[in-house]
């Protein structure tokens, strides 16, 4: 059935692509081994080849329009707005891009202990220990898992020294934990323990209490949880923890709802990640690149992961602890996004990222109120940056998944969905502070829109999007037969 009142987007048509016009395969060859003026190789002799010249056929005014509509072809924070909850796709000033291409930092080499790159990175180990309250910081890790990664393994170390490791073998984890949470403790050896959330969706001290003994290493503690929920009572857990023995790990990928407002040491956290890539605006979509910082307290800085920045007299040495858990990336970790983290630090300071924290939970909650009686929360309370809304229309057939597809036709990405696990047809919305008063409007005029649609017009919905070059793609398959990459000729 062909569905009616299918409305105009803004996204207008791209000019086709080459690939879908051309049938001309490339006839001309360029080497890779191309001679300076000054006749130097810059290929070994003998290992250069040629390569075919990519649309070789064509005039550079079709090939430059091809790469225009292909840079085009996806959703981008810079065109679109992008409330994908918990992954917190926030805006990425350009100034950070600028410095980024600073041939001081673009050139610099990580063997070059005189670099300026140094002292970029040692400073950020101060903000980030000053943001979390856990002054001993190391920057190795690659993503917000392997930060967790670094974490556990530092707990392991810490049990290990103390003689406990043998003893302390399970990990306490809530229900609505990110599934990174138990695959890393599991990778750390340690047995995760899932603690069912309350009828809130928080964890409170009756309900982990029957868990601690003296097999509990530790608890990690996702705050705001990925139900955009403050824990309220992680105080007491960690205290509970504590008096038992073991770690509180905070999973700090929800940092951007309270950064500068809180310090998660004033909760009892003892290790902390940090996804730079969400609270300090750095291009991240499609799976990376990211960075995960791990943070942690004065006693369990000498397992922490190498090298760390330490400042000796006005510049600063890298160096590894005695103890530590061993390197998890070479270099210094993903110098680019760290980079671009600490450019967007030191243009907002501390008290620009409380101000940024303030926005978020004001946007988040002006959605959740606008929107409460056709995508009520499913845990209605104030919300911190992000909220989990339920989807009411299940029963006419229309699936969060439709609801997703649908938005992409109004020019807007879809938020997350299906997650967290404990909230069926999930979807979460996350606005972040980037976003307008008239941006937040729109988007809650679209979600009106889809509301009406899913119960007049279900159709429209479920063969959504209409307006993309792709529509609904066989997921099973996309993910069994993955294709990254497209021949060029
Ligand atoms: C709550 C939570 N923890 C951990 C992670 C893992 O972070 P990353 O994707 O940087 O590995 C995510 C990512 O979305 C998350 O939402």
């Amino acid at each position: 059935m062909k569905p009616k009142n299918v409305p105009q987007t803004i996204i207008t048509a791209a000019p086709p692509l080459l690939w879908e016009t051309s049938a001309a395969p490339a006839t001309r060859y360029v080497s890779s081994d191309p001679k300076p003026l000054d006749g130097t190789a810059l290929v070994p002799e003998g290992l250069g080849r040629s390569v075919p010249l990519a649309f070789s056929e064509h005039s550079e005014l079709q090939v430059v329009r091809h790469f225009k509509a292909l840079s085009q072809a996806n959703f981008s924070v810079d065109r679109n707005m992008y409330p994908l909850g918990s992954c917190t796709m926030k805006y990425n000033p350009k100034i950070a891009e600028a410095i980024a291409s600073w041939p001081e930092f673009f050139n610099a080499h990580p063997n070059n202990d005189k670099s300026p790159a140094l002292a970029v990175l040692g400073e950020l180990q101060d903000f980030l220990g000053e943001l979390t309250g856990l002054r001993a910081v190391s920057l190795q890790p690659a993503a917000g898992a392997q930060g967790e990664l670094a974490g556990v393994l530092i707990i392991r170390a810490a049990l290990a020294n103390r003689g406990e490791l043998e003893t302390r073998t399970e990990i306490l984890i809530p229900d609505s934990a990110h599934g990174t949470n138990p695959a890393s403790t599991t990778m750390a050896g340690f047995t995760p323990i899932t603690i069912k959330s309350g009828a809130g969706g928080k964890i409170t001290p009756d309900l982990v209490r029957p868990f601690i003994g003296p097999k509990t290493a530790g608890i990690m503690i996702t705050n705001p949880s990925t139900l955009g929920i403050f824990e309220d009572s992680i105080q007491e857990v960690a205290r509970m923890v504590h008096e038992a023995g073991g770690y509180v790990y905070g999973d700090g990928a929800n940092f951007n709802a309270i950064a500068g407002i809180i310090k998660p040491t004033d909760y009892g956290i003892d290790i902390m990640h940090i996804n730079v890539h969400k609270t300090f605006g750095t291009p991240h979509g499609g799976g990376g690149p990211g960075a995960g910082p791990i943070c942690v307290t004065p006693e369990l800085a000498q397992f922490l992961p190498g090298p760390i920045l330490e400042k000796v007299g006005d510049h600063y040495r890298a160096q590894t602890p005695e103890k530590s858990i061993g390197r998890l990336k070479t270099g210094w970790g993903n110098f680019g996004v760290l980079l671009r983290a600490y450019s967007y630090l030191i243009s907002h300071g501390i008290d620009g990222i409380r101000k940024n924290s303030i926005q978020a939970v004001l946007s988040g909650n002006y959605i959740m109120k606008k929107l409460e009686k056709i995508f009520p929360a499913a845990y209605p309370e104030t919300c911190m940056h992000e909220y989990v809304a339920e989807n009411p229309y299940v029963a006419g057939g229309v699936h969060t998944l439709d609801i997703a597809k649908r938005l992409l036709d109004f020019g807007i990405h879809a938020p997350t969905v299906y997650f967290p696990l404990i909230v069926k047809e999930a979807i979460m919305i996350e606005p972040t502070e980037s976003e307008s008063l008239e941006d937040l409007d729109r988007f809650v005029e679209v979600m009106e829109t889809i509301a009406r649609e899913a119960q007049e017009n279900p159709e429209v919905l479920k063969n959504a999007p209409h307006s993309l070059p792709l529509g609904r793609v066989d997921e099973v398959l996309a993910n069994r037969k993955v294709i990254v990459k497209h021949d060029l000729v």
